[in-house]
């Protein structure tokens, strides 16, 4: 009998290494996580560590063999600013990377007769807003409104969010015998920001920065105008939102594809929230147009009531909390240590 097993891909990452702390904290079940880069020395020790690719076919055969997978939180991608730069490299990670680990959860739902819970995190750039004025009459974008991404990056999350319900819903649709169907479930996500890791690669990053450069006395020059406004949800809420939906029962999932989201703030009313913990910090606006029009077609804000009608969503942390009890106590704990 081979060993039930959670797989995390992308666990060095922002999101997933909060999400391994949470589950090894929750969870029995043994995880398994795959990435590129080392998972940090504070949580080797808890996982089974591969270092690999997500496109190395012997490596993932090697890993059926040994375990049967249960679960899977696809985390591993390039991020938006540098898929941008290598829209094929990104197309390769995103889009096949996603293809072969979908390819093995059917597998794996066949052979245990059982799906295999597919757990895949979306983003705000799977929207596309045409214009400002556009921008400010939705403010609040519901999943199916205005799926016009123009970044790789969100035609990728866009396709990945397709692919996922094809295979959960008519794969082998032709085939005699209809065969178990993976569960793919997925969380479009504002802009997420954590105490613990600084983002890289992200369009949405000049959130985070304003407070890691603040907490570390450093000037900062954000990269979008004062008044562009989009939603963010601080890491505890996105393994929160990961782990809620995971465990809800299949018959409160309506849908394959939700937003969740916590507060929306324009980039001024970002640095004032700084400003109110770091009085000192130095913040000023340089907008780089060409990153700023990425954001610009991004929606102000994300209409989350289905993710809280069907399975009870809502987050801890509202701005005020997220600031007061969660970014800076941890954020100045880091720096000072250090
Ligand atoms: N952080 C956000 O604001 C945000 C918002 C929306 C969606 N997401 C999505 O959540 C997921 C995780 O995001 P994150 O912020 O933790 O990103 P991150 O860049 O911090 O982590 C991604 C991880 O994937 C790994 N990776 C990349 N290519 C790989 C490959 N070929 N094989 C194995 N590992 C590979 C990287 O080494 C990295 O550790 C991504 O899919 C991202 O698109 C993030």
């Amino acid at each position: 009998m081979r060993k039930k097993v959670i797989l995390i891909t992308g666990a060095s990452g922002e999101i997933g290494q909060a999400l391994v702390k949470s589950l090894v904290s929750q969870i029995a079940m043994p995880i398994i996580t795959l990435d590129i880069a080392p998972l940090p020395e504070g949580i080797h020790s808890q996982v089974i560590a591969l270092q690999g690719d997500i496109m190395d076919k012997a490596l993932l055969s090697r890993l059926v063999s040994e375990y049967e997978v249960d679960t899977i939180y696809h985390l591993a991608a390039l991020l938006s600013t540098r898929s941008e730069f290598t829209p094929e490299a990104a197309h390769h990670v995103n889009v096949e990377g996603t293809l072969g680990l979908l390819n093995l959860a059917a597998e794996q739902s066949e052979w245990r007769s059982e799906p295999v819970k597919f757990i895949f995190p979306s983003s705000i750039a799977a929207y596309g807003l045409p214009d400002l004025d556009t921008k400010a009459s939705y403010a609040r974008v519901r999943e199916w409104e205005w799926n016009n991404p123009r970044t790789m990056y969100g035609c990728n999350k866009l396709y990945c969010e397709q692919l996922g319900i094809y295979f959960s819903k008519y794969y082998r649709q032709l085939a005699a015998e209809r065969p178990e169907m993976l569960d793919f479930r997925c969380l479009r996500f504002p802009g997420l920001i954590s105490a613990f890791t600084v983002p890289s690669g992200g369009t949405s990053d000049y959130g985070p920065e304003m407070l890691h450069n603040a907490a570390q006395e450093k000037p900062y020059a954000c990269f979008v105008r004062e008044d562009v406004r989009i939603p963010f949800m601080v890491m505890p809420d996105a393994v929160k939102s990961l782990l809620m939906l995971t465990n809800a029962p299949r018959s409160s999932v309506a849908h394959c594809v939700y937003n969740v989201t916590s507060f929306s703030l324009s980039a001024s009313e970002f640095r004032d929230w700084v400003l109110k913990f770091f009085p000192k910090a130095v913040i000023t606006f340089e907008p780089d147009i060409k990153r700023q029009e990425i954001v610009d077609s991004w929606p102000a804000d994300l209409d989350d009531s289905a993710a809280r009608r069907n399975w009870n969503w809502q987050p801890d942390y509202d701005v005020q909390r997220s600031f007061a009890e969660y970014l800076v106590p941890n954020i100045r704990n880091m720096y000072q240590a250090k």
